[in-house]
């Protein structure tokens, strides 16, 4: 395995692809990215923050304020992960100029690494737009959360001929536009490896196979943080709600039989 003492890049994580398995995890928050910073090579704030932190019904609801806030608290707090910002649903459909007043805020106001935009054939010419002007895009295919509505719910993708045609058609179709990665998620594995071995670029997923060049997941949802509706693909690692609950049960527990606070708390007495 390679060391870095500075902060891994997209042209790092690209020499990764043959080379090692990529690791990556979502983090909207300084704890959480202080503690997985050393783990990883790449950190993505995603758009998953909506429903993660802030408990929305969609990853829709993500503004682009929050997700500069967000991205800014990982970038400030982290030394060694590339991060990566997702760029939130409406702040790049519009046009190629808006998309790049968007994407040029979030990398200047963040000083985070490069930005992923769900992105099937139609939104490839915005993915080449950004490129050609110095904006590192990783494009998502496959299920794309922002699609939700049209898709009918999150559904997995590529299990029949056409869909698994279209996602093929999407990935060629950011490659031609220059994305520096692919981002899979629940993708078929055939579908998956095929993408995976005909990309120069890596390909991460989640959801979409061991086939793929790396992986990422929720950090949440490996924590067992994630609610009841954590999707299949998860395997959780640790039982952390299990540890905040009997954490914060001693203390109110404390706290009712007058045992907290003890004297070396206290100033002054
Ligand atoms: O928003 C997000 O967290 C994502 C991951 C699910 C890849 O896009």
């Amino acid at each position: 395995m390679t060391t870095h003492t500075r902060r891994l890049t997209i042209t790092d994580l690209a020499a990764m692809k043959h080379q090692q398995k990529i690791t990556a995890l979502t983090a909207y928050s300084t704890p959480i990215a202080r503690l997985i910073d050393p783990l990883m090579d790449f950190i993505l704030v995603g758009d998953s923050t909506a429903m993660v932190a802030y408990g929305r019904r969609s990853t829709l609801a993500m503004g682009l304020e929050e997700t500069i806030a967000h991205t800014r608290a990982v970038v400030d707090c982290t030394q060694h992960a590339c991060v990566i910002a997702d760029m939130p649903f409406g702040s790049y459909q519009e046009s190629f100029a808006q998309a790049l007043r968007n994407c040029a805020r979030v990398l200047a106001e963040t000083g985070c690494d490069a930005v992923k935009l769900e992105s099937n054939q139609a939104l490839a010419p915005t993915v080449a737009f950004l490129v050609e002007r110095g904006i590192p895009v990783m494009a998502h295919i496959g299920l794309m959360p922002q699609f939700v509505n049209l898709m009918g719910g999150y559904k997995a993708q590529g299990l029949t001929e056409t869909s698994a045609t279209t996602i093929k058609q999407d990935a060629q179709a950011n490659l031609a536009a220059g994305a520096f990665s692919l981002l899979l998620e629940g993708v078929a594995e055939p579908v998956a490896r095929y993408i995976s071995e005909h990309s120069a670029v890596p390909c991460i997923g989640i959801g979409a196979s061991p086939a793929c060049d790396g992986q990422i997941l929720v950090t949440e949802d490996l924590l067992g943080l994630g609610g009841p509706n954590t999707p299949r693909f998860v395997k959780q690692y640790a039982d952390v709600a299990a540890v905040i609950r009997a954490g914060c049960e001693r203390y109110a527990n404390d706290v009712r039989q007058g045992e907290f606070p003890q004297p070396q708390h206290c100033y002054g007495c």
